[in-house]
């Protein structure tokens, strides 16, 4: 099976942890949405930042020393493939923080749920732009901005806006296609992008949305083609030229 892409098609791929499963990154369901018997919608929130920063800051130090331990699959190399032979016509959203894509080769890609390896200041008035922070030993204390608040990791929590979504949006809206790859099709607003691609179908447009993934996301009645099994083994083949 092969996608069949004409000279005038512009692709939008969103991603999710499915895609990075197969270099070693543990999905969230997958998990059972759990770190150290903790929710991770508990340890992933500005309120649990407020009361219990050395925990999160703990958490995300964990899952950065994990992330600087794997590489990229096979499925992100297929997309940097892809973003090669398109270049403007390609897009792509991850709500991944790690940054397999930019290491598979990737750079016309934007991360909706922040990133591990950045982090900024607290204090949204802090006039400090997010930086590049790979730290992950905090056994000397928390890290602190030169403003005197503390430092966060750059990443999208429960309850907050996902970054780009107006340039995502109208990068959906351009889109003929739309590669969706294993996420599990529940956070929002991620979640509601194929949405789009559907209400466009239905007014007539000559469009057309795919998922690859090992099962079936909950937003599945949406896409036109549902591809089941491992990114690393699809995409090869279903993106080849
Ligand atoms: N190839 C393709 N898909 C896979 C693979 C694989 N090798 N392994 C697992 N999957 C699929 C699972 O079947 C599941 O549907 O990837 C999906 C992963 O789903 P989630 O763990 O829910 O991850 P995701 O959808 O990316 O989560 C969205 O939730 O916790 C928040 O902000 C966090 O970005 C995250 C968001």
């Amino acid at each position: 099976m092969r996608l069949d892409l004409a000279p005038t098609d512009d692709v939008f791929v969103l991603t999710g942890a499915g895609i990075s499963a197969e270099s070693g990154v543990a999905t969230f369901r997958d998990a059972n949405g759990l770190w150290e018997n903790h929710k991770v919608e508990e340890v992933a929130t500005p309120e649990a930042f407020a009361t219990q920063p050395v925990l999160v800051w703990r958490f995300y130090a964990q899952r950065r020393a994990q992330a600087k331990t794997v590489a990229p699959n096979p499925g992100h190399r297929a997309l940097a493939a892809l973003e090669a032979r398109l270049g403007d016509r390609f897009y792509l959203a991850t709500q991944n923080v790690d940054n397999l894509h930019e290491a598979a080769g990737s750079t016309r890609l934007v991360h909706m749920h922040g990133e591990l390896f950045k982090s900024r200041c607290s204090d949204p008035a802090c006039d400090r732009a997010p930086f590049v922070d790979d730290r992950s030993d905090f056994s000397d204390g928390l890290p602190r901005c030169a403003c005197g608040e503390l430092e966060r990791p750059h990443i999208v929590w429960f309850g907050e806006m996902p970054f780009e979504m107006h340039a995502i949006k109208r990068r959906v809206q351009r889109a003929t296609v739309f590669l969706c790859v294993g996420t599990s099709g529940v956070v929002y607003p991620a979640a509601g992008l194929v949405g789009e691609m559907a209400y466009r179908k239905s007014m007539g447009e000559r469009v057309r949305s795919i998922y690859v993934g090992l099962e079936r996301p909950a937003n599945a009645a949406q896409f036109d083609q549902v591809v089941l099994g491992k990114a690393g083994e699809v995409l090869p083949g279903f993106l080849a030229a």
